[in-house]
């Protein structure tokens, strides 16, 4: 047992560290998950399109010569309901087992020292223990929709998420009756394949943004950082162009869940969700129903968007331990302190690295 005065020392990582760091990541975590953090690394830390020229956004901790802590994070360009400013995702935060309880990150002033206005993230820690490092967090539920109920019925009593069994039994069944609404009027939109993203998007997001919500600028920078050059998985990504302008996309993935096919709407944005998001579900559907999977999850903060997914089949699923979006918004700008509030933002499970762990 180490003595309880030893002062830690906060780091900011350079990539010089990278192999004492790597070292650390594989003496304190399970092998898949320290596998998958160092296939990640690179790309995810250093490789990152809004990556500071002062370094990647990750911070250790030190007592004496020893790595004892690591709190790693990405940059991200964020809306602000009008103000834009780089903020960080924080993903990984642990302390080495030798070292917990001594609450070594609020002592040490951290966040004090972060040059970001915004941190968020996304934990599954009891709310107190987010708490005790200043973040807010609220919880977030994900949406489900049904595809094929067969394969789900053998596996429903083993999905630890589902808070009722027999609520998800039954709407499932209830979904499967229930014809779906076909879209209206899709005015010439052409959904397509798309295997990277070019700067039209960059125009639809800044077509679309509300000026009350917080977002992740989806530009085509972030964007084909985010998933075509992701180096250990594959995505689905469509875009709905009507004439030359885009006016939505779609990223999915399908995986394997509980032995399942898995498909999961990753990220999407539309100019007209009731319009757009419809067509861009009915291609990925057709993409899903052809990898035989059984039901399709996502999340969604933005009501709109809700709207358009409640509409083509999908419906929230209650958890006992919901996933929730942290967030830490710097006292010094009360300019943002509305963002405190989860409905304040536009989330999709593409933000930050909620799907990065998978
Ligand atoms: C979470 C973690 C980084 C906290 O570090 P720490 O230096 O021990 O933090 P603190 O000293 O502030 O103590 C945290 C408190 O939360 C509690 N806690 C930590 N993880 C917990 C968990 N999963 N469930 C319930 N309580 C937890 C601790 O027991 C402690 O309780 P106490 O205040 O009553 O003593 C550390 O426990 C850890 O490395 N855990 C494993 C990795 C992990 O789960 N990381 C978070 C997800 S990325």
């Amino acid at each position: 047992m180490k003595s309880m005065d030893e002062t830690p020392t906060l780091h900011r990582y350079r990539i010089e560290d990278r192999a004492e760091v790597l070292d650390f990541v594989r003496e304190v975590y399970p092998a898949p998950v320290s596998a998958r953090m160092i296939s990640q690394w690179t790309w995810k830390h250093e490789a990152n399109p809004y990556t500071w020229p002062a370094g990647p956004a990750v911070d250790f901790l030190r007592v004496g010569n020893k790595l004892v802590s690591l709190a790693t994070g990405f940059r991200l360009r964020l809306w602000m309901g009008g103000i834009e400013c780089l903020g960080e995702n924080r993903g990984t935060w642990i302390v080495h087992p030798e070292y917990r309880r001594r609450n070594m990150w609020a002592r040490i002033g951290a966040l004090q020292a972060t040059d970001s206005p915004v941190l968020i993230g996304w934990s599954r820690l009891p709310p107190r223990v987010v708490a005790s490092v200043e973040f807010g967090n609220d919880p977030l539920r994900p949406l489900l929709r049904i595809l094929d109920a067969g394969p789900l019925a053998a596996h429903i009593t083993q999905l630890p998420s589902f808070a009722s069994i027999g609520a998800a039994a039954s709407a499932a069944g209830r979904m499967i009756a229930r014809p779906f609404r076909r879209t209206r009027d899709r005015r010439n939109g052409v959904v397509t394949r798309i295997e990277a993203f070019d700067e039209r998007v960059d125009e639809l997001c800044a077509r679309v943004r509300n000026p009350e919500q917080a977002t992740v600028v989806r530009d085509h920078r972030y964007l084909n950082w985010r998933y075509p050059q992701r180096p250990d998985a594959t995505y689905l990504m469509f875009g709905l162009e009507r004439a030359a302008r885009l006016d939505g996309f779609l990223v999915a993935r399908m995986s394997t869940y509980l032995g399942m096919r898995w498909g999961n709407l990753i990220d999407f944005l539309a100019a007209d969700y009731a319009r757009d998001l419809p067509a861009l579900l009915a291609v990925a559907m057709e993409e899903f129903r052809r990898g035989q999977v059984a039901a399709v999850s996502c999340y969604a903060t933005d009501l709109a968007a809700r709207g358009a997914l409640f509409r083509s089949g999908f419906f929230p699923i209650p958890q006992r331990k919901p996933i929730r979006f942290v967030h830490f918004i710097r006292p010094d700008r009360p300019d943002l302190a509305k963002f405190k509030a989860v409905k304040a933002w536009y989330l999709t499970m593409g933000d930050g690295d909620l799907e990065l762990a998978s």
